[in-house]
């Protein structure tokens, strides 16, 4: 976990954060830079590139730091998530299809030892069975699906919450 400095809990906040922001990495899997043009009746209209802006945005008023990352390929996205180590204070994470098969995210997630919140766009519970089973959701430390491109912001509050409660008196 990255250091930084805290004072007392209410007023210490903005402070702390207005200096040391919480540093966000989201990390977009497979066939997710089609985003838009993609099925829109299962995911939308909205763009990769107006998600990655809107997180940004909010990033900017909630004092938190967002870079982000997309590719297609699994070992690029293990190569992204071992790279954030040390560096990045939680992990927004849509892994595509590889929710449902990679076992090699889910190792690089233990691995980094950082708190990884699962997103979707869909609800995959409403999908095909196949969709039904995540590699990630028992190392995650939850899971927001199922509100179109809004599942991100939703994330993204809760990103900062976890990073919070995580901190402690001496951090
Ligand atoms: C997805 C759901 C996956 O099942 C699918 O393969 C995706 C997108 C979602 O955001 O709803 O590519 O992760």
């Amino acid at each position: 976990m990255v250091k930084r400095t805290v004072g007392s809990q209410s007023e210490g906040l903005a402070r702390k954060t207005a200096s040391n922001p919480i540093a966000v990495l989201v990390v977009h899997g497979p066939n997710l830079n089609l985003l838009g043009e993609r099925e829109p009746d299962v995911y939308g209209h909205t763009r990769l590139a107006d998600i990655d802006k809107e997180l940004k945005q909010l990033g900017r008023e909630l004092e938190m730091k967002v870079e982000t990352f997309q590719s297609n390929s699994e070992g690029a996205i293990v190569d992204r998530i071992q790279n954030a180590r040390g560096k990045s204070d939680v992990l927004l994470l849509n892994p595509g299809a590889y929710t449902h098969t990679s076992v090699a995210i889910r190792d690089a997630i233990l691995a980094v030892d950082i708190p990884v919140i699962e997103v979707h766009l869909s609800n995959v519970y409403r999908r095909e069975a196949f969709r039904h089973h995540s590699t990630i959701a028992d190392v995650a430390h939850g899971r927001i699906m199922g509100f179109g491109a809004e599942s991100y912001s939703l994330a993204l509050r809760a990103a900062r919450t976890v990073v919070e409660s995580s901190r402690k008196p001496s951090d």
